[in-house]
């Protein structure tokens, strides 16, 4: 377990003030100035040795993403893109990061920004998160009040931070959506390559990162590379938010070391699954994009990317959704169906039809009301979806219902016997609540 010396997010439960003073007291900008004197590369270096993987989902190497940033300049400026935008069901680590401990996100902005020669950097917030930004925008001030950003501050890096919010479309996290978004234009994606590094915002290199891989950057240059990387196990290090939510006695969030047993996790911060383990059906264990596992896999299963990938699931944003004995797993799934049926930007056919197509028959089977053979059929359909489109929107609506039927086909399968037995009801579907 985390021992306290080992936190990063001092006041992640915000029990203490998030003003600067406080945070400065905390650790926050504390020798800033030296960091930046070993000068870019440096920096890069050592979150590269540092282990730090994108804390945003996909869990690509921070350090790698960084060395993609151009080091001689064409004319045009490099930014630095924060992803506030936090919309994955399940995930309020941002969140809370934001609006109790800005200045870590601040100085790790900075700091990042210093190592990939940005100037300027653009917070994209959630739209709903209106006290959010409330909180670091003053946190925003105060840093320029104090001369720690802006032109000519103490740092010694010219740095300008701006935060822009949303209007609360969950396809605006996917990053080269964010980009067209913070350029005022419809928030859709686009293909890649070019990647933003080359081609990103206003046509500049541009580094999109999420606001927990950004905020934890000042303590893995402050304390080391080595430190970092002694927690959790070889790519897999570090410490990581987990948002610990659905059918446990108490939901909540927590800092960990990653790695740690769900068990563990779940019992000690969580008081445990509601009615007891022996109540436990399934966990999705990274947010709702990724796959559900069944209980059994769920007592010693270490909490990280790699432990988590051999399972056919994934860490994602370290959400853990937990579903005891009462959870109709069907009508779950067919639930988180209908969110991304209604987040798709409907630019792909594959993913404008597929998420409607999935979430009819999941309503139908939720109520029994299918042949068996519709299994296989929504299951390959779901595999012309994954991979098929323009942004990973198309694979998070196929993953939840591949884990379904992975784990679950029993389940579908006594429902549509169950229904057989009684007379046949219309096979409308019905909204989604
Ligand atoms: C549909 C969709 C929604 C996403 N939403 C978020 C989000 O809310 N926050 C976030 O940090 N990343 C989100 N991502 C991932 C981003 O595209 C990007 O990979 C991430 O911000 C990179 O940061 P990292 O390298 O620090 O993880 C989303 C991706 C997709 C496909
Ligand atoms: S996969 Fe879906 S959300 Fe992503 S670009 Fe295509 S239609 Fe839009």
């Amino acid at each position: 377990m985390l021992q306290d010396k080992d936190r990063i997010f001092k006041n992640l439960y915000g029990l203490h003030d998030w003003r600067l003073k406080a945070a400065r007291a905390r650790g926050a900008w504390d020798g800033t100035k030296a960091m930046v004197e070993k000068g870019h590369e440096a920096i890069i270096e050592e979150v590269k040795a540092s282990g730090l993987r994108g804390r945003g989902g996909a869990g690509f190497p921070t350090g790698l993403k960084w060395s993609f940033m151009p080091t001689k300049s064409d004319g045009r400026p490099n930014y630095l893109v924060v992803n506030a935008d936090e919309s994955e069901p399940g995930t309020c680590k941002d969140r809370d990061i934001m609006r109790h401990d800005p200045q870590l996100l601040i100085e790790g902005a900075f700091l990042a920004g210093f190592a990939m020669r940005a100037h300027v950097s653009y917070i994209y917030i959630r739209g709903e998160f209106i006290r959010e930004r409330e909180i670091l925008q003053a946190a925003i001030d105060e840093a320029y009040d104090a001369k720690l950003i802006g032109k000519s501050n103490l740092n010694g890096w010219d740095f300008e931070l701006y935060l822009h919010h949303g209007a609360g479309a969950y396809i605006c996290g996917e990053e080269t959506a964010l980009l067209e978004s913070l350029e005022g234009k419809k928030g859709q994606p686009r293909l890649k390559p070019p990647f933003p590094a080359n081609v990103g915002l206003y046509g500049a290199p541009t580094t999109v990162n999420n606001v927990e891989t950004i905020a934890v950057v000042p303590d893995i240059l402050r304390r080391g590379a080595t430190w970092f990387s002694s927690l959790g196990r070889p790519n897999n290090t570090g410490t990581k938010l987990f948002c610990l939510s659905g059918h446990v006695n108490k939901p909540c969030n927590v800092e960990e070391e990653m790695g740690i047993p769900l068990r563990e996790l779940i019992d000690h911060y969580a008081g445990g699954v509601r009615g007891g383990w022996d109540n436990l059906l399934a966990v999705i264990p990274g947010g709702s994009s990724v796959p559900c596992i069944p209980a059994t896999l769920c007592m010693d299963l270490p909490m990280d990317f790699d432990s988590l990938k051999a399972l056919k699931t994934g860490l994602g944003t370290a959400a853990v959704i937990v579903m005891d004995k009462s959870t109709d797993i069907i009508r779950a799934i067919a639930r988180l169906s209908y969110f991304y049926k209604h987040e798709s930007c409907g630019q792909c056919t594959p993913c404008r039809e597929g998420t409607g197509w999935m979430w009819r028959v999941l309503e139908r089977m939720a109520k029994g009301q299918a042949e068996k053979a519709e299994i296989d059929m929504l299951l390959s359909v779901s595999y012309q979806v994954e991979g098929h489109t323009i942004c990973a929107l198309g694979d998070a609506a196929a993953w939840p219902v591949q884990g379904l039927i992975r784990h679950f086909r029993h389940v579908i399968e006594a429902r549509i016997d169950a229904q057989a037995l009684k007379p046949i009801a219309p096979s409308v579907p019905v909204a989604a609540e």
